[in-house]
């Protein structure tokens, strides 16, 4: 027998496989979106992704049968593009459907590969001879290959990708409607392959195969990369626990879902006969769980606790569920697929809805967002029914709203952790905006001091993905979040206030305590929240450090800053000057280095969810900042806390004259995905601010 030839060594010494920036376009689909791909010698790479994904495609282009649109690749040192042929020379492929001929018996068929390899007629037979063993097929070497099984079939397959003793062999989903036994011997069989020198590029749907098998995972999803790692780091990623429970009936699916739903940290889902959830808290959780499921009567089979598996992952990252066995799939975000879900968002979308007032038109123009992604992808402008009225609540004829780090988070679905938060294939409400200010158009029953007509501002957040969003000509704010807008504040002045000032007065009034003399740096005091923080540390007669880039130097000055620091030019964190409180926005520095521009009794107020997106973006920053509280540092957290009282104040402030909004853009409704584009450059000099 023989073992495949070494790949010559790749020019750069990187890679066996090498693509970079792969991009593959079909009219206006783009299957491919820049793809990069390493594959080191002697290596597997696992290449998963939902159906659509991009898998097949990358696999036509890096085996010449698809030309790139763009982007580069080297195959076992030869250049895609300008050497196929040479490409073609060092791989083998054994693609979704098996390539044999039903008609010729196993060996006909890898005679006949090996012939067209040109091989020779001798060393055509004597390698059909050796895989024929190696693949334990030689007991039907004779046998015309429709009377093979499909687990032969593939194998006969695989076998004949191999004739050419090709260094490089691409897998695309080699197992795919096997039954479990011949897919277990098919991997080890590709096992065999890899101890034997051979790099593999495998894609499959099969969680567990990739788990097997793969060295390294590559997931994409609409042609680019979304997770990279090994089985364990992706698992990792995936965090917490999940409970699985298994039902004695079909019938109590629903009830199982719903109460399951109420100690998970996302969407639970299904899978045949069981409800898995994803929670947090271990066995605690459990207990609750079940004493929960018990109380409702839902009698189960088997019960249990586990990590993570790449199934779950896959589900995180995609929202599909892997493809199963049979080719069904469960999901949590298919509304389709998964009614109990479906059932629950309907649940949770309309908890404002008792006690309806019927508003006078039915409809409203909104910015609809359809999946997770770049804003002018996923944001569209909609006809949709205005949201319900509660006893409560007030329905806003919005006249202007703003943008904040929740709605671009929730729109591109970045940190993907949070995902597990907000839903994990969508969010689970459509409409993105917290912020608000308007005229009133109906209230609930229960509401007594406002009327339609007045002019109001205030806050949708609840620290949730609000039910009803601002990006749109109406919403629904619980009064207890609303009061009159002063009149010397425009509209836009008003709501671009809201959540900013909020969290720019909770920082410095409410945790920082900031007070005459306090010595106060603000870092990314050009922004949203800065340019509040500033003003209102100003306004309580602090001493104001401001860190900012050269552009915003005299704006940060204007607003009433004594120093400033051009961020581009110096290192707050290793200057000599001290701090009381530091109010980061940026969290730019490892919270230990921001600490070290404190006083001995300073405070640190770690607020930033990062600008990196990814998997965790600054989060990894903010527990490392939370676990210094176990030391000398005092690190405390602000919040938005938007209720009547903290309004007020707001307005207090603003009408004083000694806090101004300041807005950088207003942008039209239609143009809402513009508005949170231009938040996502992190530049933003002040509000960015949506008028309707
Ligand atoms: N706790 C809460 O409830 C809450 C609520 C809202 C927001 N937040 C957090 O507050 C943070 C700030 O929000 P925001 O609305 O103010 O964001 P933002 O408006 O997008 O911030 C943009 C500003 O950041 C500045 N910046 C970018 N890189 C910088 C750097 N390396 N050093 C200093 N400044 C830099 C930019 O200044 P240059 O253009 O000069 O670089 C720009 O003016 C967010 O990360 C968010 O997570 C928390």
């Amino acid at each position: 027998m023989h073992s495949p030839s070494k790949s010559p060594a790749p020019p750069g010494g990187g890679g066996v496989i090498e693509a970079r920036g792969l991009v593959k376009r079909y009219g206006e689909v783009v299957a491919l979106a820049g793809l990069d791909l390493t594959v080191p010698e002697g290596t597997v790479l696992g290449l998963l992704g939902p159906n659509g994904a991009g898998k097949t495609t990358a696999v036509s282009i890096l085996t010449t049968l698809l030309k790139p649109d763009a982007g580069t690749a080297t195959v076992a040192g030869a250049d895609l593009v300008g050497s196929p042929g040479e490409v073609r020379k060092r791989i083998g492929l054994s693609g979704q459907y098996a390539a044999v001929d039903e008609h010729l018996t196993g060996f006909e068929n890898l005679d006949m590969f090996g012939r067209l390899y040109r091989l020779g007629a001798k060393r055509s037979r004597t390698r059909a001879h050796e895989l024929l063993e190696r693949f334990s097929l030689d007991f039907a070497a004779a046998r015309p290959v429709k009377t093979y099984s499909g687990g032969m079939r593939r194998r006969l397959d695989l076998a004949g990708a191999l004739v050419a003793e090709a260094p490089v062999l691409f897998l695309d989903e080699p197992t795919t409607g096997l039954d479990p036994r011949s897919r277990t011997e098919l991997w080890d069989v590709i096992r065999d392959l890899v101890n034997r020198g051979s790099t593999l590029l495998l894609t499959t749907q099969y969680m567990e195969e990739a788990d097997q098998l793969a060295d390294d995972i590559v997931v994409i999803d609409h042609g680019r990369e979304i997770a990279h790692g090994t089985a364990d780091e992706l698992k990792a990623m995936a965090g917490g626990e999940r409970i699985e429970v298994s039902l004695r009936s079909e019938c109590r699916l629903k009830e199982a879902m719903r109460v399951l739903a109420r100690f998970s940290v996302g969407d639970p889902y299904t899978n045949e006969l069981s409800v898995i959830a994803p929670v947090t808290g271990g066995a605690q959780t459990l207990t609750a769980a079940l004493r929960a499921l018990d109380a409702e009567g839902v009698e189960l089979a088997d019960v249990g606790l586990r990590r993570p598996t790449l199934d779950d992952v896959f589900l995180f990252l995609t929202g599909h569920v892997a493809q199963t066995e049979n080719g069904s799939t469960t999901s949590t975000d298919n509304d389709e697929e998964n009614p109990p879900a479906r059932n629950r968002r309907r649940a949770r979308g309309t908890r404002r809805s008792k006690e309806m007032t019927t508003p006078t038109t039915p409809t409203m123009k909104a910015i609809v967002q359809d999946g997770y992604g770049a804003p002018e992808q996923v944001l569209k402008l909609a006809e949709v029914d205005r949201p319900a009225v509660g006893g409560d609540d007030v329905l806003v004829r919005i006249r202007a709203t703003s943008v904040n780090t929740p709605d671009w988070i929730t729109v591109t679905g970045t940190p993907y952790i949070l995902r597990l938060k907000s839903g994990l294939r969508k969010p689970s409400t459509p409409v993105r905006g917290t912020d608000v200010a308007g005229v009133v158009e109906a209230v609930g029953a229960n509401v007594t001091d406002l009327q339609p007509g007045d002019e109001v501002f205030g806050s949708l957040w609840d620290s949730t993905v609000a039910t009803s969003g601002a990006f749109a000509e109406f919403a629904v704010a619980p009064a207890s979040q609303l009061i009159n807008k002063p009149a010397g504040l425009t509209f836009e002045e008003a709501a671009a206030s809201v959540m900013s000032g909020l969290t720019a007065l909770n920082a410095i009034r409410d945790v920082g305590r900031v007070g005459p003399g306090t010595r106060v740096l603000i870092n990314g005091a050009s922004g949203g929240v800065g340019t509040f923080a500033v003003q209102i540390a100003k306004a309580l007669g602090a001493e104001v450090t401001g860190v900012c880039s050269t552009k915003n130097l005299e704006l940060v000055r204007s607003l009433g800053a004594d120093e400033v620091i051009d961020y581009t030019e110096e290192d707050f964190t290793s200057g000599e000057q001290r701090y009381d409180v530091i109010l980061d926005n940026v969290m730019n520095h490892p919270p230990t280095s921001t600490a070290r521009a404190l006083t001995p009794t300073g405070m640190l107020i770690p607020n930033s969810i990062g600008n990196t997106g990814g998997f965790f973006a600054g989060l990894p920053r903010m527990a490392r900042a939370t676990l210094m509280r176990r030391g000398s540092t005092d690190v405390q957290f602000a919040t938005c806390v938007a209720n009547r009282e903290n309004l007020d104040a707001l307005a207090e402030i603003l009408t004083s004259g000694d806090v101004k909004v300041v807005i950088d853009q207003t942008y039209a409704l239609s143009d809402a995905a513009d508005a949170v584009a231009h938040m996502l450059g992190h530049h933003a000099r002040g509000k960015v601010v949506i008028a309707i």
